[in-house]
């Protein structure tokens, strides 16, 4: 019963670097929550890309760039197309979910003022919390945590009692890239409404997990890296509704963003081009097209739901081992698994595993105050993507057994 699907044979058969020998040893890539692996199609637009289209966007009068800009614009409406935004003005291309969070936390954040209330929870990643510390600080503004349960999932109750009139936005992961808990982010939408209050969702780790839809969701800003969908590193998306947009500032300041300048005063290009000042990654946002396109003609449902096949038979053969602390066991999980055995440290199992040719991430995973929470200095943390097998997560478990043995 325990095999991987055909399907899922023929989806990972796509991705080249899967074929890879480690230390000898047949790759068994597990840290999918820390970047993707590519299909070849998206390696191969890259590579098309430079061999022959290079040219710089929005400026030339000439045909390469007149291609360029064609591409760059294309791949910012298939990203409009895939996670369901009105308009394709509404989809900032920016250097990833941490570029995304700063501009908000500046441009937004920067509308604030003194006694006003933001609003994260205490799973957040350190770019969902340290650039709020600093408009924060800059403009007087108080910062308040959301509680977890020791389980991982956020204390909803108190969170009721925290919204109020002074909360001006919520800033919340989707998904925690450490314990894996998908958070009700609609419930959390609707009461920030209510109040009056706007929701930035942290898309970082649920994009490459399942159907979004930020209009269904109704939130006011929505955030990812392409890295985490299969696309390149360096690019990444900023969905915010327009009105907001309109609203806010640019972020920084630069050629493309302005429609006129002099001395004396500057105006600012229509949106989404107000917030992408500078020669941007054209090469990144092409490809990440491309990965999108990827996504959508493969079955996404039957990947998505398979990988809930993965964290189960992993959780389930991780629980007969001795000394097994599972770090996230909230009732709604991703396909990744988090946890600590007796008192070694993750590091040297991670070191083992990586021996043996299986990667996976070991430490704080950027959550440095949820590892406080825990009172642990870290955790060894597998992730799953739909190209991962059933049969590696088996060598996964006996390489972690033997790996314990040489340990304990
Ligand atoms: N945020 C990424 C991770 O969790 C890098 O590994």
């Amino acid at each position: 019963m325990n095999q991987t699907p055909d399907y899922i044979q023929e989806l990972r058969s796509k991705f080249p670097i899967l074929k890879t020998k480690v230390h000898g040893k047949a790759l068994v890539y597990f840290d999918n929550a820390a970047t993707t692996q590519k299909p070849l199609e998206v390696i191969e637009r890259v590579q098309s890309y430079y061999a022959s289209e290079n040219a710089n966007i929005h400026r030339g009068v000439h045909h390469l760039s007149q291609v360029a800009t064609q591409g760059y614009e294309d791949a910012r409406k298939l990203i409009q197309n895939y996670i369901g935004a009105g308009k394709e003005s509404e989809i900032i291309f920016t250097k990833g979910t941490t570029d995304s969070i700063n501009l908000v936390a500046s441009s937004f954040g920067g509308l604030l003022q003194e006694g006003d209330e933001i609003l994260i929870s205490a799973m957040e990643h350190h770019s969902n919390i340290v650039p709020w510390q600093l408009i924060a600080r800059k403009n007087k503004l108080t910062l308040k945590v959301i509680p977890v349960h020791r389980n991982g999932e956020l204390d909803m109750e108190v969170f009721e009692t925290m919204v109020s009139e002074k909360t001006k936005l919520i800033s919340i992961t989707h998904i925690s890239n450490t314990l894996g808990t998908i958070n009700p982010i609609k419930d959390i939408i609707e009461k920030a409404h209510s109040f009056g209050a706007k929701v930035l969702i942290d898309g970082a780790q649920s994009i490459q997990h399942g159907k979004i839809n930020v209009s269904d969701l109704d939130c006011d800003f929505f955030v990812f890296s392409g890295h985490k969908i299969f696309g390149p590193t360096g690019i990444g998306v900023l969905y915010g509704k327009e009105a907001l947009l309109e609203l806010m500032p640019p972020y920084q300041g630069g050629g493309d963003m302005i429609k006129r300048v002099s001395f004396e005063e500057t105006t600012f290009n229509e949106l989404p081009f107000k917030f992408e000042a500078g020669t941007p990654n054209i090469v990144g946002g092409i490809a990440l097209g491309t990965a999108i396109k990827f996504l959508k003609s493969i079955d996404t449902k039957q990947a998505f739901s398979y990988e809930k096949r993965l964290l189960n038979y992993a959780e389930e053969e991780l629980k007969k081992i001795d000394e097994m602390t599972l770090i996230g066991t909230a009732a709604e999980k991703t396909s990744l698994v988090s946890f600590n055995v007796g008192k070694i440290h993750p590091f040297d199992i991670g070191t083992l595993l990586d021996k043996q040719g299986i990667a996976v991430r070991t430490g704080h995973h950027c959550t440095q105050p949820l590892m406080d929470f825990f009172n642990i200095p870290g955790t060894l943390r597998a992730s799953f993507a739909f190209y991962n097998t059933i049969e590696e997560v088996d060598v996964f478990i006996n390489a972690l057994k033997r790996s314990l043995s040489i340990l304990k």
